[in-house]
C-alpha cells in the first residue's frame, strides 16, 4: 500500500515523504475497560455518570431552592384596586444594619418607606408619602423631624404631626420581620 502510494505520489509529481521512522506520542484513544469474559466493563462508568447526574441534580435545586425567595423579594409590590395602597411583601433590610434612631428610606415599589429602628431594637416603618398631598417627606437630622418640602408640614421620629397643613401623621406601613429582617408588606399612600 504504502509503495503504491508513494509510485502515484512520484507520478503527479509531488514529494514524497516517508514518516514511517516517526514516533506517534499520541495517547491512546481507549475504549471501555474489559472483564475477563472479554465484554466491556461498563458497570463502573454508569455509576460515576449516576453520581454525577444526581450530584448535579441536587446542586440545581439547591440553587433554586436559595435564588427563588431573593427574586421574590426584589419583585416591586403592586397596587391595589383602589390605587392608592400599595401590597406586596418586600424584604428591605436586616434590623441589625440599621442606626438607631435615625430614619433610612428604602424604594417600594414607586414609593418609598422609612425604617426606623428604635431603642430596645424596636422597630417601625412609615410612608415617605406626605399624609397632605403626598410630597416626599425627608428626614431633617439637624431638628430631628421628618419635614416636608412643599407646604412645610413637620412630623416627629415616630411620625406624629407637629405642625402644617397636613391633617394627620404619617401613614405607617405594614411589616413584620422575618429572621431579623423586615419585610414591608402594604402602605397607603394619600
Ligand atoms: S404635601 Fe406635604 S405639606 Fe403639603
Amino acid at each position: 500500500m504504502r509503495a503504491v502510494g508513494y509510485a502515484r505520489l512520484f507520478a503527479e509529481g509531488r514529494p514524497v515523504v516517508d514518516r514511517s521512522d516517526e514516533t506517534h506520542d499520541r495517547e491512546e484513544v481507549r475504549g471501555p475497560a474489559k472483564d475477563q469474559a472479554g465484554e466491556p466493563d461498563l458497570t463502573g462508568i454508569d455509576r460515576r455518570s449516576f453520581f454525577g447526574v444526581v450530584a448535579a441534580c441536587s446542586l440545581g435545586l439547591t440553587g433554586v431552592a436559595l435564588v427563588t425567595p431573593a427574586i421574590a423579594s426584589l419583585v416591586p409590590p403592586a397596587r391595589s384596586i383602589d390605587g392608592k395602597t400599595k401590597i406586596g411583601a418586600l424584604a428591605i433590610v436586616a434590623v441589625k444594619d440599621l442606626p438607631v434612631n435615625k430614619p433610612v428610606p428604602f424604594e417600594y415599589g414607586d414609593d418609598e418607606v422609612f425604617a426606623i429602628r428604635q431603642t430596645g431594637d424596636k422597630v417601625i416603618v412609615l410612608s415617605a408619602a406626605c399624609p397632605h398631598v403626598a410630597c416626599k417627606l425627608h428626614w431633617d437630622d439637624a431638628k430631628q423631624q421628618f419635614a416636608c418640602p412643599c407646604h412645610a408640614s413637620f412630623f416627629t421620629l415616630t411620625g406624629v404631626k407637629l405642625s402644617g397643613p397636613a391633617v394627620r401623621n404619617m401613614d405607617p406601613a405594614v411589616f413584620t420581620v422575618r429572621n431579623g429582617t423586615i419585610v414591608v408588606s402594604s402602605i397607603k399612600t394619600a
